[in-house]
């Protein structure tokens, strides 16, 4: 069996996640979105008292929460321990923390692992699935028949998700954005980076409708 597999990377406020849930809506796909998992052990490491800002510590707690997604893209839902955890780690808490977590590598391994058992997953049921983050056209599913780095100008991004957090401060938020871009695209282990194979699409002046269109076209293309 094997259904597609369609890779999506890119900075924060890109619109990878509201593309990739339109694009597997649009063609019956699983949806998953890792920056929700890399959000998750960041949660469960400020509820646990973790230093985030030692790397040793999260090293070794990193096999001790449960992380389990759902795949549905009308419901995408992310569990630790079994609590629901979605409003939680959209919190400037961890958003401020996440790419602490991300940059070490023991909790990259973790989680890559996992989520190369869901797309076998989803593939053995024929299933097919988008997975978005920042290194999914790179590590996670390099072999992705259909593989995209999504792009748009830091204002775009920070118009975008200063709508998501519904703020009136754009500034700030287009700060705290371009530096979680900074780190995760200078991080030693699997940083933000668009290789040569991947289509790059610059969403600036695109609607959301748009850009689901262009994938879909991608996608059909690729089957
Ligand atoms: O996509 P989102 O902005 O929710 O991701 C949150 C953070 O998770 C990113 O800033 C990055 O540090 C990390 N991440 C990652 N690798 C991925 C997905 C997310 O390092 N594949």
């Amino acid at each position: 069996g094997g259904g597609i597999v369609i890779a999506i990377d890119g900075p924060s406020g890109s619109g990878k996640s509201s593309t990739s849930k339109g694009v597997a809506r649009a063609r019956n796909l699983r949806y998953l979105d890792t920056g929700a998992m890399y959000r998750a052990l960041t949660w469960w490491m400020l509820e646990n008292g973790v230093d985030v800002s030692d790397a040793s510590a999260v090293a070794a707690a990193v096999e001790r929460p449960t992380i389990e997604m759902g795949t549905d893209p009308a419901a995408p839902t992310v569990a630790v321990d079994g609590r629901d955890v979605a409003a939680e780690i959209r919190g400037k808490e961890v958003t401020g923390s996440v790419s602490a977590v991300s940059a070490v590598p023991e909790a990259r391994e973790l989680l890559v692992r996992i989520q190369r058992e869901i797309i076998a997953r989803a593939r053995a049921e024929s299933a097919g699935i988008v997975v978005e983050g920042r290194d999914i056209t790179t590590v996670v599913a390099p072999d992705a028949p259909v593989k995209l780095f999504l792009t748009a100008s830091a204002e775009a991004r920070a118009q975008r998700r200063s709508k998501e957090v519904r703020t009136s401060d754009v500034a700030a938020t287009q700060a705290a954005l371009l530096r979680r871009d900074r780190l995760d695209s200078s991080r030693a282990h699997s940083p933000l980076t668009r290789t040569e194979d991947a289509v790059e699409l610059d969403t600036t002046g695109l609607s959301l409708d748009e850009v689901v269109e262009l994938v879909v076209g991608l996608a059909d293309e690729a089957v």
